[in-house]
């Protein structure tokens, strides 16, 4: 084996190796009247965006009467995310697909309400509680790399693994709960929302704020068999209350705001439970499956991985010793040819001028991450997989040309607790097997809400010698 090298990474920063290009995942664009757009957003929103949205740093144009921005300026994208935040918000069609799950918890709310919200969630996401996160998340991907062996299963869905495990992690982490009773209809609710009901409507896209849209009155129906799970999830935890640490169950239940001295009504916590239970796993599980699909593609790389998972002595009861450089690199180099969150979308909410276009209220402003970091101008061979880019000692990538997390003030709570979730599952998998791709190695992404593959292609999990 090579010396192990200052950065860690076993001198592979350096190394001579032609990185691999997966196959071009970019589903071909269609010709663009806007019906068709709208079709095409309701099936794969990936499919809208043509050869100029990779050239172009700004681009114009209608959007059912308002104007629409697609950015991939960084000083605009750094003027609409971060300097000018509070000029800009949801749309209304962002609300109609996803109040109906994640009610007015932290992802949805708004200004004064937003702020108490976060300042209360943040000490659970501080830099200190990412050793549990880690320790959580070996102790985890063990249990259920021993579960697969005892069933002899050898063949594996891995990204129903992954978002079986994500959202044990969560569970853990966040609530101290241990959540298998609740996975499967957790999950059977979410894939159904997922499949279906997350789909935007050309009614949902068109119509003004206020005004129910035909799909949201069905969403509301399932959002209502949602919530009573996401309660009596609530009612387990209470019910066996939970000795110190505080978590960030803890947290929001006894939150009271300094000025008013109120707390969270039950339906105000029950919107953030399940906004924390969504957004902190199936993103998660996607980065895994994007990581282990690369991985797949790429046998040296999966190496270079298992190599740096030996030498951190990953135990299942302590988190890993090392800082895992080079899985933390792949997942970073997953998220960005495939990033889970594929949009970050604003609505005006007063007038501004954005790289020399001028916006009224109700104008869209679209930053779309799957667009930025596959960008021609801003990337060097934006379609091959290198997680070199991201290695400690690599030129440092542009702060705006790079958001799979987002930016600004509502950059993800979540997104360190996410890397080391990943980098952990990923160097305990690849310490333990290698990975294998059964079948047609191609798989493309679909865009609906997130960034899912268009199939589940079986993993062969072989022994690593
Ligand atoms: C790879 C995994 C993840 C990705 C790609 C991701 C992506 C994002 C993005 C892009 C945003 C910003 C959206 C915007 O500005 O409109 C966001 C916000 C958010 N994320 Fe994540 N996320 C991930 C994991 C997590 C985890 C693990 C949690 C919690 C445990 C989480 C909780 C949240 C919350 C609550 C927000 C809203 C924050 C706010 O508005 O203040 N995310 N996420």
């Amino acid at each position: 084996m090579a010396a192990v090298s200052r950065d860690g990474t076993d001198g592979w920063l350096g190394a001579s190796w032609s990185a691999p290009r997966p196959p071009r995942p970019r589903p071909s664009p269609v010709p663009r009247p806007q019906w068709r757009t709208l079709l095409q957003l309701r099936r794969n929103a990936l499919s809208t965006w043509g050869e100029p949205a990779y050239r172009e740093l700004v681009l114009a144009g209608p959007f059912l009467g308002r104007q629409s921005l697609l950015l991939n300026e960084p000083a605009a994208i750094k003027q609409v995310l971060v300097d000018k935040a509070a000029a800009y918000g949801r749309t209304a069609a962002t609300l109609r697909i996803l109040h109906p799950m994640i009610g007015d918890g932290l992802f949805l709310a708004e200004g004064e309400a937003w702020r108490f919200q976060r300042r209360t969630a943040a000490p659970a996401f501080a830099p200190k509680s990412l050793g549990l996160v880690a320790t959580i998340a070996a102790r985890r991907t063990a249990a259920a790399l021993d579960r697969l062996a005892k069933e002899g299963r050898r063949i594996v869905d891995l990204l129903a693994l992954f978002q079986e495990l994500a959202l044990e992690i969560a569970g853990e982490a966040l609530f101290s709960q241990a959540l298998e009773p609740f996975t499967r209809r957790l999950r059977a609710q979410l894939d159904r929302y997922g499949t279906r009901l997350a789909r935007p409507s050309p009614l949902d896209l068109a119509l003004p704020r206020g005004w129910p849209s035909p799909e949201e009155l069905l969403r509301r129906r399932m959002g209502r068999a949602w919530f009573a799970l996401v309660a009596e999830i609530v009612a387990e935890r209470r019910a066996r209350g939970i000795e110190a640490p505080r978590d960030l169950f803890d947290a929001l239940a006894s939150a009271r705001d300094p000025e008013t001295g109120r707390g969270f009504s039950e339906r105000e916590l029950l919107d953030q439970i399940a906004t924390f239970l969504i957004a902190g796993h199936e993103t998660t599980a996607l980065a895994l499956f994007w990581s282990s699909y690369l991985l797949g593609l790429a046998p040296e790389i999966q190496e270079a991985v298992a190599a740096e998972a030996r030498r951190s002595e990953l135990s299942p009861e302590a988190a890993p010793r090392a800082a895992l450089p080079v899985a933390r690199a792949v997942v970073q180099e997953a998220l960005r040819l495939y990033p889970p969150a594929f949009t970050i979308v604003r609505e005006a909410r007063e007038p501004d001028e954005v790289a020399g276009h001028r916006l009224a209220p109700g104008d869209l402003v679209v930053v779309a991450p799957w667009v930025l970091h596959r960008h021609e101008r801003l990337w060097a061979e934006p379609d091959r997989f290198d997680p070199r880019r991201f290695l400690p000692g690599a030129p440092p990538v542009d702060r705006f040309a790079y958001l799979p997390f987002g930016v600004g003030p509502r950059v993800c709570i979540g997104a360190q607790f996410a890397l080391v979730e990943a980098s952990v599952v990923l160097a305990v998998l690849l310490a333990r097997h290698r990975l294998e791709l059964v079948g047609p190695k191609r798989v493309l992404p679909v865009a609906v809400v997130t960034t899912h593959p268009d199939r589940r292609p079986a993993f062969r999990l072989g022994p690593r010698g």
